[in-house]
């Protein structure tokens, strides 16, 4: 299809988005795809104090099907305005999927990177043939495509599965990160310098496990807090445990021990959220200084069916949470911006029922074995016996747990379909999609202090 012809459909099918929008699951409060499918967050950064969020966009494909990259701007994170589709396939060399990616800004530029998917109609395994992962580069001052690396430049123990690219700065100089699967199936990171922006990128590491832990990592990041490195991936193959990796795919981060560039162990790998629905964040520091993580609501080859595929839309973002690294954890909260969406505020009595759709719950001082909570009758949050569980007897899902000792506080931000549940300031977080018929809310717990917020809509404007 042509790069005008793909146009023409996109624009045909964001007429629907008026209609799409009158959906009551349509979220209030989290960023979703204006029509269709959205999966990754992608080249999230801000510049000149404007946010970028990218995002993993099938318009024409309630189910994922070929990816370009959508586009929603922001000075505040609350009023967001839809930029239309800068980044469709529409060459040979990405031209089934505008792959994830990402995003730096230097000297007032953009720079922006991705992965270009091809596939070769044959009979291929797709793994070790049939497929190309092309690096490319794009500016956002003439939007020109620009290949950087051709699956065949990466090194030789790698399949085709190469993909990714995140972009850092440090001192001075930038560095790429790439997710990949080696061809002996262990997941890894590649790592390139980049001597000019757009000269060829110079290969510098290859990063993996001494133990095998999964057979692919997708979403590779590379940042730091507080002068720790840390390696975010997002790992498929990894086996399921009682209370860790429930889901089909994870997605967590590694201490980096030594230089990433050339030596270093990875060191405990942490997951970011243990819900039903969260997979491939990306970070970026902001103006303010702040590192900012986004997250996918949505899980890739799962069980789940979500209702919403029959209206014409699927998945959404997550809140932005910042990132704060104490007591060898890194802590997620969202950002204080959502603070302003709150609107009547009501002190709760533990067993009282109330009726909201959209709402901030915050329960302190919880200081008590048990706790359990019915979030708009369906979403079961209980705490007991050192273990914190959702249950979700809907679409797929069931339970996910986790072994906490000490429960003290929860903040349950839950928007018409999508609940965000932090523990203890954001030391875990419980992410799902969930479908309500109705708002009946109750809290169940001992001496805690319940305050219940409704909350306002951000703007979107398309
Ligand atoms: C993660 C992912 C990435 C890929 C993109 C395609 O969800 O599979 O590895 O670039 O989605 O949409």
């Amino acid at each position: 299809m042509s790069g005008e012809d793909i146009r023409e459909k996109i624009k045909k099918a964001e007429k629907n988005v008026t209609e799409i929008n009158n959906d009551r699951y349509r979220q209030t409060f989290h960023l979703m795809a204006p029509v269709g499918w959205i999966n990754d967050p992608n080249g999230l950064c801000e510049k000149n104090g404007e946010y970028n969020v990218f995002f993993q966009y099938s318009p024409l494909d309630v189910c994922g099907g070929e990816k370009i990259w959508g586009r929603y701007t922001s000075r505040d994170l609350l009023k967001w305005k839809y930029r239309g589709a800068p980044i469709i396939n529409d060459c040979e060399w990405d031209r089934d999927g505008v792959y994830t990616g990402s995003a730096i800004v230097c000297d007032d530029i953009m720079h922006i990177f991705y992965t270009g998917n091809v596939k070769y109609m044959g009979n291929y395994d797709y793994i070790n043939e049939g497929r190309e992962s092309n690096l490319i580069y794009i500016n956002d001052k003439d939007w020109k495509k620009r290949l950087l690396l051709k699956t065949e430049d990466f090194p030789e123990n790698m399949t085709q599965h190469i993909r990714d690219p995140k972009v850092w700065e440090e001192n001075g100089h930038y560095y790429i990160v790439l997710g990949a699967r080696r061809k002996d199936e262990k997941g890894a990171v590649i790592v390139y310098k980049l001597n000019d922006i757009e000269d060829v990128p110079e290969f510098v590491n290859e990063i993996t496990t001494e133990r095998r832990f999964g057979y692919m990592w997708e979403c590779p990041d590379v940042f730091k807090l507080e002068n720790q490195c840390f390696l975010a991936v997002s790992p498929q193959g990894v086996e399921s445990e009682e209370y860790r990796y429930q889901n089909v795919y994870q997605s967590g981060y590694f201490s980096v021990d030594g230089d990433i560039k050339r030596d270093c162990d990875l060191v405990n790998f942490t997951e970011w959220d243990m819900g039903f629905d969260f997979y491939a964040p990306q970070t970026f520091e902001d103006e303010k200084g702040r590192r900012i993580l986004i997250g996918w609501v949505g899980m890739p080859d799962s069980e789940y069916r979500n209702p919403t595929l029959e209206k014409g839309w699927q998945n959404c973002l997550t809140l932005p949470r910042v990132l704060e690294y104490k007591n060898g954890k890194i802590y997620q909260k969202p950002v204080e911006e959502i603070n302003k969406l709150r609107k009547e505020k009501t002190s709760l009595n533990s067993n009282e029922e109330i009726n909201v759709w959209t709402c901030d719950i915050e329960i302190t001082n919880i200081n008590s074995q048990k706790f359990e909570a019915v979030i708009k009758g369906v979403l079961n949050i209980k705490y007991s016996d050192n273990v914190f569980k959702i249950i979700l007897n809907q679409y797929g899902r069931g339970e996910r747990k986790l072994v906490l000792y000490s429960l003290e506080s929860i903040r349950i931000l839950a928007d018409s379909s999508v609940a965000e549940i932090y523990i203890n300031n954001g030391e875990y977080v419980f992410t799902t999609m969930f479908y309500s018929e109705s708002g009946k809310t109750v809290i169940r717990c001992e001496n805690a202090g319940i305050t219940l917020w409704q909350m306002d809509k951000t703007e979107v404007k398309y």
